[in-house]
């Protein structure tokens, strides 16, 4: 099991009215995709993605939802903090022309695949999605990158309205990509499941957010059926040949209490 850090935060960047990134001084040996599991010593532990992490610093960023997450809005840089990790499994790293498709506040690990896949050479076009303009992520960050960056909103914010898989579909059309990277609300990867199929020999790689506990592999809570993968440790990324194959994908999810929780379209 990966050594237990209690650590000071660093600094804390405000993203948006609901999301920020903390930053922790601390050489944590992670790849894009992968998570860790924080505490605040009160009120449990929960999972995060990393969404930067170089020579010596990482950040996570946190969209203010509930309990344990609104108690870190009450925290200030040098408050202390603990975290195991980093788990599961990352990002391949294999492509040469990627499309990498965000949607919302589960767009900022795509920021440290980005710089990952940048430092191998790779072509990388970035679609971040939200639906509100002050939902959108990580702008300023992306457009800093030497990489297409393409921007939308449900709301039209930008003149067009729509999904960041409504401009994936435009760009598959037109590009010959070999790889593309999803992380987004299920929903949105279900319909970027659905786009792709149309592609049938451009690998893909989604990330998933399930009811995390452990975060070892040992209370089943994550597993997602039929495959009985446990996403805490097979995942939270998975490769097309598993993704195909999910049955509860975009259907439901299971809470804290390990019951079936329906998707509903918003
Ligand atoms: C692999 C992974 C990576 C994640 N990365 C991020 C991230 O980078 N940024 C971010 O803001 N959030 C991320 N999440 C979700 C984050 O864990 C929840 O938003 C957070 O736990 C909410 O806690 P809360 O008490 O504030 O809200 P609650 O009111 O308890 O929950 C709000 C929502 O968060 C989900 N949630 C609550 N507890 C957990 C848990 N233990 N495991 C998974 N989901 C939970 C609930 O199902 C609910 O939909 C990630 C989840 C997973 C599984
Ligand atoms: S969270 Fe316990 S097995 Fe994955």
């Amino acid at each position: 099991m990966s050594r237990r850090n209690t650590i000071a935060i660093a600094e804390i960047v405000e993203e948006s009215a609901t999301l920020r990134t903390f930053y922790f001084e601390h050489e944590l040996k992670a790849s894009p995709g992968q998570f860790i599991m924080l505490t605040d010593f009160e009120l449990g532990e929960k999972p995060f993605s990393i969404s930067e992490c170089k020579s010596g610093r990482f950040g996570v960023t946190i969209k203010k939802l509930g309990k344990f997450t609104s108690n870190l809005w009450d925290k200030k840089a040098g408050d202390l903090l603990s975290f195991r990790g980093a788990y599961g499994s990352s990002f391949s790293l294999k492509g040469k022309n990627c499309l990498l498709v965000g949607g919302g506040y589960a767009t900022p690990p795509l920021y440290f695949l980005s710089r990952e896949l940048m430092r191998q050479g790779a072509g990388i076009t970035l679609v971040n999605g939200a639906r509100t303009k002050e939902d959108l992520v990580f702008c300023e960050r992306f457009e800093e990158l030497q990489l297409i960056y393409k921007r939308i909103t449900d709301a039209g914010c930008f003149g067009r309205a729509g999904t960041s898989v409504d401009i994936a579909r435009e760009l598959l059309e037109k590009n010959d990509y070999d790889m593309v990277y999803v992380s987004g609300p299920e929903l949105m990867m279900k319909a970027m499941r659905d786009l792709l199929t149309e592609y049938h020999n451009l690998e893909y790689e989604f990330l998933f957010e399930r009811y995390m506990k452990c975060a070892i592999g040992i209370c089943g809570n994550c597993t997602i059926d039929p495959l009985g993968i446990r996403l805490c440790v097979e995942g939270p990324v998975l490769a097309r040949d598993k993704v195909e194959q999910l049955t509860e994908f975009g259907k439901y999810h299971r809470n804290a209490a390990g019951t079936k929780e329906y998707f509903k379209a918003k």
